[in-house]
């Protein structure tokens, strides 16, 4: 990697393409979910490596739920097996493990283990590793928009403060208060789109397609992703 790039902050990936990259092969979707893990893994340490601190991961969208119900579980089991086969790895590395999105939608077996491991990581801070499941852009501005109105009945004498606050502070009330807009989102597989992923947080991400696979997403390309950001000129709206 060249010398010297603007490293991004917050690097967040839309991982797409598994079913394809096992159709490819004449395997079944699953093997291609398997394989990603992989992907994932090779990310964390890229990111590491790069001095990336903040790196999220699209999982599972809102309207994953509505795929067939042996792939839900599919992934729902693979999401809980890597949960416990990384968490040592994640304690050593020092990489603090976090979960947003519709966490009532997941089993209690799944949420629990999802506590426990944020719980175990929560004082790490090499790298912050986000993954969102059973997320959606539309679904968390809602979830803010309705804890604000329930915040504006409950304290009317906060009607004026509460009524003339700017994004800042409706950032607040989103799942992501505590992490930074992600600087650059990556898509695999030539979709060019956000399936409603962070439709508020990513207003000035830097956005970067890959034809890529996401299994076959590994170390290389994301150094090639970090230093395509660091040529990207980011001018807020302002002229320079
Ligand atoms: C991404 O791969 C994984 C999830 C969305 C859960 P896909 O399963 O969407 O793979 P393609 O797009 O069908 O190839
Ligand atoms: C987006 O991928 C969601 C995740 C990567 C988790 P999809 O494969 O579900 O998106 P669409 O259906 O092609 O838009
Ligand atoms: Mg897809």
């Amino acid at each position: 990697m060249e010398e010297n790039i603007r490293i991004p902050s917050h690097v967040s990936i839309i991982m797409d393409g598994n079913g394809r990259w096992a159709q490819k092969r004449g395997l079944h979707r699953s093997a291609g979910h398997v394989e990603g893990v992989e992907s994932v893994r090779a990310c964390i340490e890229a990111a590491v490596e790069t001095g990336v601190k903040y790196l999220s991961l699209y999982a599972f969208s809102e309207e994953n739920w509505n795929r067939p119900e042996s792939e839900v579980s599919d992934l729902m089991n693979l999401m809980a097996k890597s949960m416990l086969n990384e968490l040592s790895a994640m304690l050593g590395n020092g990489i603090r493990f976090i979960v947003l999105g519709h966490r009532s939608r997941l089993d209690a077996e799944l949420n629990a283990r999802i506590d426990e491991c944020m719980e175990r990581t929560k004082d790490n801070d090499r790298l912050t590793l986000v993954v969102f499941l059973s997320y959606s852009g539309k679904w968390d501005i809602l979830q803010a928009a309705k804890r604000f109105a329930v915040e504006l009945a409950d304290h009317p004498e906060r009607r004026e403060e509460l009524l003339s606050c700017g994004p800042e502070i409706f950032d607040g009330y989103l799942v992501t208060k505590d992490i930074p807009d992600p600087d650059l989102i990556i898509r695999t597989s030539g979709e060019m789109r956000m399936s409603n992923y962070l439709l508020w947080q990513g207003a000035y991400s830097e956005l970067l397609f890959t034809d890529v696979l996401w299994p076959d997403f590994r170390k290389d390309e994301f150094r090639k992703a970090v230093e395509a950001y660091s040529k990207r000129d980011r001018r807020y709206g302002k002229v320079k």
